[in-house]
């Protein structure tokens, strides 16, 4: 493992190439691996054990990769799985629940934050604690969506469905409160699946709320670990790889649809 390992991704699905894609746009020079457990999806309802087990698995695959460093770029697997499985990797692992709440934090003038996530993520109340060690004053509130994983994958961003959708999550976070349940002035996609919602949730959020995610922000902190490490590679030709399990057509056919870019041609993966 060295500067010119590839850095490796791993989502739940698809929802994580919003976070490749950044990464690709942020460090260039990279070479990436990107796995998405696409035959297991959605990780967002299933209990704990479950997550952490099934990123234990993907964590181990890449071992065997020669990755120099790690994103979870699944929320809900970082907000249930990151601790397990970083204690347990030689490789270093980035999530992106940190990441997030920095952003959020950042853009939050009145320090009042709606995160919307899935149901795992909001149960674990990671998002809640990260919030809070940086700043122990910030209210937070959150809000799990389960509607909007199956609307975006099934091709329905875009539409009035969505539209429903995302209204009927961002109201409360949105309606008059006091101190219990304040107005936020930011609201966190706090879902790999959200930032191709983001026309909808910027509707129904209004001018006076902040939309930001994660990617931005979790890129930067891949930026400078490897900075610091002297890990960045030399700008030497990058190589692209993305598997998924289940079946490959199936993934790239909804990647080709969200992101409507060439991706490398999607290769088949086990997960054990
Ligand atoms: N990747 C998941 C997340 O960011 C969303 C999709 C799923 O539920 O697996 O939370």
């Amino acid at each position: 493992m060295g500067a010119s390992s590839p850095i490796g991704v791993f989502d739940s699905g698809v929802g994580g190439l919003t976070v490749l894609k950044e990464l690709r746009r942020q460090l260039a020079g990279e070479s990436t691996i990107y796995l998405g457990d696409e035959a297991r999806m959605p990780y967002g309802p299933r209990p704990a054990d479950e997550v952490i087990a099934f990123t234990r698995q993907a964590m181990r695959w890449f071992a065997t990769r020669d990755c120099k460093l790690i994103v979870l770029a699944c929320n809900t697997a970082t907000a249930q799985a990151l601790e397990a499985v970083r204690d347990e990797s030689a490789v270093p692992i980035i999530g992106v629940v940190r990441p997030g709440a920095a952003a959020a934090i950042a853009s939050s003038a009145r320090r009042s934050i709606g995160v919307v996530a899935t149901v795992g993520t909001v149960r674990s109340g990671a998002y809640v604690r990260a919030v809070r060690d940086l700043d122990p004053l910030c209210d937070v509130t959150q809000q799990a969506c389960p509607r909007l994983v199956p609307i975006v994958e099934s091709g329905k961003a875009g539409t009035p469905e969505a539209l429903d959708a995302v209204r009927e999550y961002v109201a409360p976070l949105l309606s008059e409160g006091g101190v219990v349940t304040p107005v936020v002035d930011t609201l966190l996609l706090g879902c790999t699946h959200y930032p191709l919602l983001r026309e909808e949730f910027t509707k129904v959020a209004g001018p006076g709320v902040r939309v930001v995610d994660s990617a931005t922000t979790t890129a930067l902190a891949v930026r400078e670990v490897l900075a610091s490490h002297r890990l960045l590679a030399d700008g030497a030709t990058p190589t692209h790889r993305v598997f998924a399990t289940g079946p490959v057509e199936r993934f790239s056919e909804v990647a080709r649809t969200i992101f409507g870019e060439k991706l490398p041609e999607v290769e088949a993966a086990a997960l054990t």
